[in-house]
């Protein structure tokens, strides 16, 4: 079921997803090569608990950290850890902040220091995916449309579009219908209505699409080929004439 926000909703969505930006903000002020994930991961906790928010990833499905941290080849949920940031890697940070119990979720890809032509064109071309997605979306889009765009731009590219995952409605829940997939064929799947809050976020291999998770931790998805990933997310809200886009 798809929920409609009013503007009350609207409002309280307003306000996580201006945090999540925020924290997305001040994360890229301090993240730098020699830092560990886990220290990041403690930034986006600091920050958003300043704000009164709560870092809805943590404890969610047993989720142990508030953010995920994914770095190269990693393509999204990595862990928190011990692992250090080199120069050159990119480094994707995907958070939600909840606040009178509205999500906003989004996530960056950021350059460490000297980062490669090709890798800088990644994450450059993703971002691409994501506002490609926006042009024509407004009431009465179909879910396929968005899918449609980010495929077509990310494949002229040559890159592999990530099916295992996809985007989500956001409100109440992090997680809400519908599912909104980075592929897909113009003109088909449900109608968009004016008043939902989804998250489009492209998630793009520089090699195949196909990605597996960790058995261990249960959470990472890294890219079958081991080559590089970017992924770029914002909470959109659509209205009746397009969107507006609350994590920018
Ligand atoms: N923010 C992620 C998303 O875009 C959710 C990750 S769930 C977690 O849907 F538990 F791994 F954090
Ligand atoms: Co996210």
């Amino acid at each position: 079921m798809i929920t409609i926000k009013n503007d009350k909703e609207i409002e309280y969505m307003r306000e996580s997803c201006r945090i999540a930006k925020e924290t997305l903000e001040f994360v890229g002020r301090h993240i730098h090569a020699g830092m560990t994930t886990k220290e990041v991961d403690e930034l986006v906790y600091k920050y958003i608990t300043s704000c009164g928010a709560y870092p809805s990833e943590l404890g969610y499905e047993g989720y142990p950290a508030s953010s995920c941290v994914s770095v190269n080849e990693v393509v999204v949920h990595g862990i928190p850890s011990d692992r250090v940031i080199l120069d050159g890697d990119i480094v994707s940070v995907d958070i939600v902040a909840e606040k009178n119990g509205y999500h906003g979720d989004a996530a960056r890809t950021f350059l460490i220091g000297n980062v490669s032509e090709e890798k800088r064109r990644l994450v450059k071309v993703t971002e691409e995916c994501f506002f490609k997605a926006l042009e024509d979306l407004r009431e009465g889009s179909r879910i396929g449309d968005i899918g449609a765009a980010v495929q077509a731009h990310a494949e002229s590219h040559g890159y592999g579009v990530v099916r295992a995952l996809t985007g989500h409605g956001i409100g109440k829940s992090m997680h809400e219908d519908p599912s909104v997939p980075n592929y897909g064929k113009r003109g088909t799947g449900v109608r968009l209505r004016a008043g939902t809050t989804i998250c489009i976020e492209p998630m793009i291999n520089m090699g195949t699409y196909r990605v597996y998770m960790d058995e261990q931790d249960g959470w990472t998805i890294v890219t079958a080929d081991g080559k590089p990933a970017a992924h770029y997310e914002n909470t959109v809200l659509i209205t009746k004439d397009g969107v507006e886009i609350l994590t920018l």
